[in-house]
């Protein structure tokens, strides 16, 4: 795992997003891994700048990480919606190119088969996007998720829908019990995984992920199995990590050859 400390959230945005363009640059048909939530948000927004200085994304295709179970695609938070409005949108992406499982679907186990073979017959993932929960999930693979899991239907953490009822108005009862995630194990099959937090409430759960041992009670550890896993934090979200002088000193030191992502 590759961390990188930056000074604030909006270097941690503008870094993200080079990493993800040199990424796609490389490829012809790229496949970008999206992620809602608040943190990659200074990174689609960075990449949105880059968009307006030339950078055309508009040969990418994009997968979502998760979905709410019961949601209507045009509620405003179900995810479709989210994604259409913070990614979609602002990079000029080719809205058939987008995909988010279909949380309202009538035959949810059908919509996450679909949604892995959907994957698949893109070419698989080149770079993933994550950000992660205060319990250290990523997607929404909560705590005690199998390391192995595909996408499939989920119970939603208390923690998870009381974090997440900011974006129902307050009211924790308006977020969905429910949801549909690409599994760690499907999230492990992306060529590469960037994960950005920011923030000293991410603190805690960044130092398991990164430190901690490797097991289902901190999800987001399973990246630690991850060939090229990359991690971009600013300082509050990094203030709880032990090795510190290392990643510095390896970000400083960084072999020639580095390839980034890729
Ligand atoms: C959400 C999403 C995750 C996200 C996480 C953190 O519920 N399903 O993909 O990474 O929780 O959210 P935030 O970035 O807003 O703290």
């Amino acid at each position: 795992m590759e961390i990188i400390v930056l000074s604030d959230p909006a270097a941690v945005g503008r870094h993200a997003a080079r990493l993800i363009a040199d990424t796609l640059a490389r490829r012809r048909d790229p496949v970008l891994g999206v992620a809602t939530g608040s943190s990659p948000l200074g990174t689609y927004a960075a990449l949105a700048a880059l968009a307006r200085e030339g950078l055309d994304l508009s040969r990418t295709t994009a997968f979502a990480l998760d979905e709410y179970v019961g949601l209507d695609p045009s509620h405003p938070e179900a995810y479709h919606s989210v994604i259409d409005r913070e990614v979609t949108l602002p990079l000029g992406l080719d809205p058939r190119k987008v995909h988010v499982p279909h949380g309202a679907a009538a035959d949810l186990s059908a919509a996450c088969a679909e949604y892995e073979a959907a994957i698949e017959a893109a070419g698989g993932i080149d770079v993933q996007l994550l950000g992660i929960g205060a319990n250290g999930h990523i997607g929404f693979n909560e705590p005690g998720s199998s390391l192995g899991s595909r996408t499939r239907v989920k119970t939603l953490a208390p923690r998870t829908r009381r974090d997440n009822a900011r974006f129902f108005g307050g009211d924790v009862e308006a977020v969905p019990v429910h949801c549909l995630t690409q599994g760690i194990g499907t999230i492990l099959r992306a060529r590469s995984v960037l994960l950005v937090a920011t923030g000293e409430a991410k603190a805690a759960a960044v130092a398991a992920m990164a430190e901690g041992p490797l097991g289902a009670f901190c999800p987001a550890s399973a990246l630690q199995l991850h060939e090229r896993a990359t991690v971009v934090l600013d300082e509050a979200a990094a203030s709880k990590l032990v090795d510190r002088e290392y990643y510095d000193f390896a970000r400083d030191h960084a072999p020639e050859a580095a390839p980034g992502l890729d």
